[in-house]
């Protein structure tokens, strides 16, 4: 019989679309990109699956502040992360999106199905509710959520799946590694959740029980999960027979139309032979990827609903760290990320123009004769085209990304690191090699690739002059067997040997000298041998590349006289190198520069266009939401002068914090919030104690500008028990809502406050006080002697759209 031919399926998460697509996203889509890009090199049948995730709650409500339907807010979301993907060049071979017709019936078959085979049933619950990250976590009203905002009290009546039934054998399938869980720790946390708490239960005198491998868990910690909502529309109908046996209207749990991605991807759903046929094919997945913070819904949840709807689990699930960016994980609720485009836009500056030749092909598509193409110049250099700069780019980014972070860790992202990397390893280091090798071909052989002198010995051993050259052979071997030792996500160091390598090739081509063996006829033998060994080198080098840097690894290879990267990838070529492949005599094609050097005033660059795309981004949102757009005006859209004036200090980052203690300007309020758990009297004095204006420093207009004020509209108020001068306060920005804690309960009531449009500082750094969390501070005002304190406000009629800025 013959064999089933090789597969692979991988998958990154669909991102959700209340977001716009950060390099937090482009991070895992590039991990998925290079390792599906690498599985095909080997021969393998390839399928790499993204896509967005648009239904439920968050998204509906994103919709509404941006005043428009969930459909056609979901469409302009969606189509930012398809463009910015396919303006990276990501080789996707799915996008799927769960608002398509096909993943709504394949999510709905999954979900008749488990109700079919009794793992879902009616009942009612009441619970704290996240709606951001979409789940339901243990805890008292106003319990703060994984996302740092107090969750939402939700009675519903729901429909439920049986997880409770899942505990023992989802312990077993990981301990186990039938269901591999990556890197360790993700591991580690997974099961400590699944097995409950041992210790305590020991301890109680209640009994624990054991899995197939020994280990001790507590029966009963997994409840079942709500797998339907009531309190909104937004979302895929649950299906018959199930919607039968209720009056509400219940739409699916977002996590279980979400997960069933994974299956109606590949055909689940349909009931054509080529989805039968697809689905038999890749099914099951082989490997997830994500970040560690969707661990639990993809090792817990959906293997137990395949199992329970009679399904093969996925292989493995891999989860990364995450990437922060001044030192808190990047996010939108946060407002600390750093998008993609920024960094295409900047870097694709630095693209080189392609060779004459290459325009020329591309120019010159036309093979009619009866209309020639008129030939360039030899030396027209044709500025790069748009999709050059962004790949090349790309290849920056996804080079920096893999080789900085250790996969699996968090790592900081810094404009100033990504420069740095780009210079030391991709301009110094491979690109110099490149340029240094061929334009010496190029001088002394007449761009022919020169012909090795030595023994042909399987490892080059030595010259006929007695010259060793064995240990460029021997090194290439042994990289490219210690890459294949690898495991496939140890992408950082596969970077740091394929660099050391070319720190070995670099230091080789000096020590020769071939400049010095050029002028002396002798020395012939060894010029050719020395050259052809470091062209041999950088065509390894380049095969290995090719999965992490697609782009610019497909120039290099032009250059060494190759033709098409990809095609040599698709015929196994790059994945069956053999030492001394490269053809004596091959032409190199025409040379043009690989990687320029950067100059560190990029980062400034990025900065700054980081800080702009903020400040029309507020503008926009806030033009888009509520506010008429006669009341435009109101909004501050100038973004801040550029510091192209170079006595203008340095500028720190847009997302730099305030520092702790900042004075902010008028009202010589000191934000005191900030200090960590201060005693609540403190906190309610010193939000508005007193300070006479004249001991404070003078500032400049760009100090004043740091400080984002917007008005805002209060919409809930409540006393913090234990807390007798702290309110909690939920506050409405137009574009996101805030919870706040204010130490004025002696002076307001909740009463007082629900529906008062006041001011608020908004970037402050968010800190915690009673164990919640303060996103931002109101502005007040009291007498010198002290007293209540006065908010800021606007007069009732005062038609100022929420989140306008104040300046
Ligand atoms: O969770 N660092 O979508 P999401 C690294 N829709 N990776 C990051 C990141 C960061 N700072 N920020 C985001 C969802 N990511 C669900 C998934 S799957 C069936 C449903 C990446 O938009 C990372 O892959 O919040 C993370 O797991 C994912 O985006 C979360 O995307
Ligand atoms: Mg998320």
């Amino acid at each position: 019989m013959p064999r089933a031919p090789k597969t692979l399926f991988l998958t990154t998460p669909i991102y959700y679309v209340n977001a716009r697509p950060h390099i937090g996203h482009a991070y895992t889509t590039i991990v998925a990109d290079v390792l599906a890009r690498h599985s095909r090199t080997q021969g393998t049948d390839t399928f790499f699956l993204t896509g967005t995730d648009e239904h439920g709650q968050k998204i509906q409500r994103s919709a509404s502040a941006a005043g428009i339907e969930p459909q056609q807010f979901a469409d302009q979301v969606s189509a930012e992360f398809r463009g910015l993907w396919d303006r990276m060049g990501l080789t996707y071979d799915r996008f799927i999106r769960t608002t398509e017709p096909d993943h709504k019936r394949g999510a709905q078959k999954l979900f008749a199905e488990l109700y079919r085979r009794q793992a879902i049933y009616l009942s009612s619950y009441t619970g704290q509710y996240c709606v951001s990250e979409e789940l339901f976590v243990e805890g008292p009203p106003g319990t703060i959520g994984p996302d740092g905002k107090p969750t939402e009290t939700v009675t519903e009546e729901n429909f439920f799946f049986r997880l409770s039934d899942y505990q023992r054998p989802l312990i077993d399938l990981i301990e186990s590694n039938t269901l591999a869980v990556t890197p360790e720790a993700r591991k580690n946390e997974v099961l400590s959740f699944l097995r409950g708490n041992v210790v305590e239960a020991r301890s109680g005198g209640l009994s624990v029980a054991h899995s197939a491998q020994g280990h001790a868990y507590v029966p009963g910690t997994l409840r079942d999960l709500s797998v339907s909502r009531t309190s909104f529309s937004w979302g895929i109908p649950v299906p018959e027979p199930a919607a039968s046996e209720t009056e509400k209207k219940h739409v699916m749990y977002v996590w279980l139309d979400a997960l069933a991605n994974y299956l109606t991807a590949v055909g689940y759903g349909l009931d054509t032979p080529e989805a039968a046929a697809t689905f038999d094919k890749y099914w099951p997945a082989d490997l997830h990827i994500m970040a560690k913070e969707i661990t639990r819904q993809h090792c817990i949840y959906w293997p137990a609903f395949l199992l329970a709807a009679g399904l093969e689990l996925p292989k493995a699930i891999v989860a990364h760290g995450w990437l922060l960016f001044d030192d808190a994980k990047m996010s939108k609720s946060k407002g600390n990320i750093v998008r993609t485009e920024t960094i295409l836009d900047a870097f694709g500056t630095l693209c080189p123009a392609p060779p004459p030749a290459v325009t020329l092909r591309e120019h010159t598509a036309s093979k009619d004769p009866a209309t020639p193409s008129p030939a360039p110049a030899s030396n027209h250099f044709l500025p790069p085209t748009k999709t050059q700069q962004d790949r090349f780019a790309t290849d920056v980014l996804r080079y920096f990304l893999l080789r900085e972070i250790p996969f699996g860790q968090d790592g900081s992202f810094s404009f100033d690191s990504l420069i740095t990397r780009y210079n030391a390893d991709l301009a110094n280091g491979y690109g110099n090699l490149v340029s240094r090798t061929l334009s010496m071909i190029q001088k002394y052989f007449g761009g022919s690739i020169p012909n090795p002198r030595f023994e042909e010995t399987p490892e080059f051993t030595a010259a006929p002059d007695g010259f060793d050259v064995s240990h460029i052979g021997v090194a290439a071997s042994a990289l490219q067997k210690r890459l294949a030792g690898l495991g496939a996500t140890d992408f950082t160091t596969a970077l740091t040997e394929i660099a050391a390598f070319v720190t070995v090739i670099d230091g080789f081509l000096s020590s020769s000298a071939p400049w010095k063996l050029a002028k002396d006829p002798a020395m012939a033998d060894r010029l050719s041998t020395v050259l052809y060994l470091s062209a041999e080198a950088i065509r390894w080098v380049t095969g290995l590349l090719y999965p992490f840097c697609p782009s610019v690894t497909a120039r290099v290879w032009c250059q060494l006289g190759l033709e098409d990267i990809d095609d040599a990838a698709r015929d196994g070529e790059l994945a069956h190198m053999t030492w001394g492949g490269l053809l004596p005599g091959t032409q190199l094609g025409p040379l043009s520069p690989i990687f320029p050097r950067a100059d560190k005033g990029l980062a400034q660059i990025m900065t700054d266009m980081e800080h702009e795309k903020n400040l029309l981004k507020a503008a926009e949102q806030i033009a888009i939401g509520s506010a008429p757009p006669s009341t435009e005006s109101a909004v501050n859209l100038s973004p801040e002068p550029l510091p192209t004036d170079p006595a203008a200090g340095p500028r720190t980052s847009t997302f730099a914090e305030p520092d702790p203690g900042l004075q902010v300007a008028g009202s010589n309020a000191t934000t005191t919030e900030r200090v960590d758990t201060p005693p609540h009297t403190e906190a309610a004095s010193g939000i508005f104690a007193h300070q006479p204006t004249d001991a404070s420093p003078q500032i400049t207009i760009d100090d004043f500008a740091k400080v984002e004020l917007r008005v805002a509209r209060i919409l809930v108020a409540e006393r913090i028990p234990k807390a007798d001068k702290l309110l909690r306060l939920e506050v409405d920005l137009g574009y996101e809502k805030r919870q706040i804690l204010s130490g004025i309960a002696e002076w307001y009531t909740p009463e007082d406050l629900i529906g008062r449009r006041i001011v608020v500082i908004t970037n402050l750094a968010p800190r915690k006080m009673r164990g919640l969390e303060s996103h931002g501070m109101l502005l007040a005002a009291s007498a010198p002697e002290g007293g209540k304190p006065i908010l800021a406000t606007f007069p009732d009629g005062a038609e100022l759209p929420l989140g306008s800025r104040l300046k």
